[in-house]
C-alpha cells in the first residue's frame, strides 16, 4: 500500500543515527484541524524560477540568498513555532528521517527507497517559496552544487564566508578553501548515513549524495564544539542536515539529477506504481499554511514552477 501523510498526533522524539534521542522535538507545529489538512493545489506564476550552479551566480544573487536565510534565522528567535524558520524547516528533514513519525507501527523513513527523490524534491519546493517570499521575490531560486562537473567540485565559495548566514561552523575543514572533493577517499569514510537496513537505495542516492553528506559533516566521533560527541553533525547526519545551508544546495543538485536520468537514454519514464504514485508527504509553505501532497503531483518540474539552468554533463559520455 501506498505511504500515507505521516499521522501528526503521534510525532514524537527522534533518535540521533548511530546515536543517543535527539535533545529536542523535530516535530513540525501542529496545524489547526488535523484532520482536515487539505490537499496542495499549485498557485498561478507567471515565471519560472531557474536554479543555477552555485559556482556561477554573481554577487547580487548572493546578496539576495543570503539576506532570505537570514530573514529565516531571523524567524528562529522572533517565532520559534512558525513553520518557516531556518530551525523548523530543518527539523522537517529530522522529523521523516530518525524515526519521530511512525506508519503502521515501523518508524517512517523517506530514504534507501522509492521515496527519496519525491520527498526531497517537495522538501526543496516550499523551502524554496519560502525564501523567495521573504525576500519578495517570487523568482528567487536556490543554486545546484554542480558536483558533477569539475567546475563545481568543491563547496562553493558563498558558503564558505565565516559570517555569512550561508556559513555552518559544524563542517569538516577539509571541505574549505576550494578543496576539490576527494573521491578517492569516499570509501573511508565513516559512513553514517544509511547503516541501517533499508529497503535499498538507488546508485545516485549512495553516492555522490551520500558520499558528499559525509565528506562536508564533521568527522564522527571528534568533539563538536559544545564538547559533545560528533555524529557527523551537521551535514553527516540525517537529523542536522538541514542545520547547515549547503544541505539544500546539495540536494538541489539531486533532484537536477533526476531530471538528467530521464534526459539519457531517452525512453526513461517515472514509475507507473499506483503506490509510489499515491503517497503524501506533509509540510508548510510560505504563507505558513499546510498541505498533504503526493509524488504524482512532482514528476513534471515545470508545473512546479521551476527549471534548471543547463550545463554541460561531462559523465554522460564517459566509459568506464
Ligand atoms: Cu534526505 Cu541528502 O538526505
Amino acid at each position: 500500500a501506498r505511504i500515507p501523510a505521516p499521522d501528526l498526533k503521534s510525532c514524537s522524539r527522534a533518535t540521533i543515527t548511530d546515536g543517543p534521542e535527539v535533545p529536542y522535538s523535530c516535530c513540525p507545529p501542529k496545524p489547526e484541524d488535523l484532520d482536515k489538512v487539505p490537499y496542495y493545489k499549485f498557485p498561478s506564476m507567471t515565471k519560472l524560477r531557474i536554479r543555477s550552479p552555485a559556482h556561477e551566480v554573481n554577487e547580487e544573487y548572493i546578496g539576495k540568498y543570503e539576506l532570505a536565510i537570514s530573514r529565516m534565522r531571523e524567524l528562529d528567535k522572533s517565532d520559534p513555532h512558525d513553520p518557516r524558520s531556518f530551525k523548523q524547516q530543518a527539523n522537517v528533514h529530522c522529523a521523516y528521517c530518525n524515526g519521530a513519525y511512525k506508519i503502521g507501527g515501523k518508524e517512517l523513513q523517506v530514504h534507501f527507497s522509492w521515496l527519496f527523490f519525491p520527498f526531497h524534491r517537495w522538501y526543496l519546493y516550499f523551502y524554496e517559496r519560502i525564501l523567495g517570499s521573504l525576500i519578495d521575490d517570487p523568482t528567487f531560486a536556490l543554486p545546484y552544487w554542480n558536483w558533477d562537473h569539475p567546475k563545481g567540485m568543491h563547496l562553493p565559495p558563498m558558503f564558505d564566508v565565516p559570517g555569512s548566514s550561508l556559513y555552518d561552523a559544524r563542517r569538516n575543514p577539509h571541505v574549505r578553501n576550494g578543496t576539490i572533493m576527494d573521491l578517492g577517499s569516499f570509501g573511508e569514510e565513516p559512513y553514517r548515513l544509511g547503516t541501517a537496513p533499508k529497503p535499498g537505495a538507488g546508485t545516485i542516492e549512495n553516492i555522490p549524495h551520500n558520499a558528499i553528506h559525509a565528506w562536508t559533516g564533521t568527522v564522527p566521533g571528534s568533539k563538536l564544539e559544545n564538547g559533545h560527541e560528533s555524529f557527523g553533525e551537521n551535514m553527516g547526519n540525517f537529523y542536522s542536515v538541514g542545520l547547515d545551508p549547503v544541505f539544500y544546495c546539495h540536494h538541489i543538485n539531486v533532484d537536477r539529477m533526476w531530471n538528467e536520468w530521464k534526459a539519457t537514454g531517452g525512453k526513461r519514464r517515472d514509475l507507473a506504481d499506483k503506490d509510489w504514485l499515491n503517497s503524501e508527504f506533509f509540510f508548510y509553505d510560505e504563507n505558513c499554511d499546510p498541505w498533504r501532497v503526493k509524488v504524482r503531483d512532482c514528476l513534471d518540474h515545470k508545473k512546479m514552477g521551476y527549471d534548471y539552468a543547463p550545463m554541460p554533463t561531462p559523465w554522460r559520455n564517459f566509459k568506464p
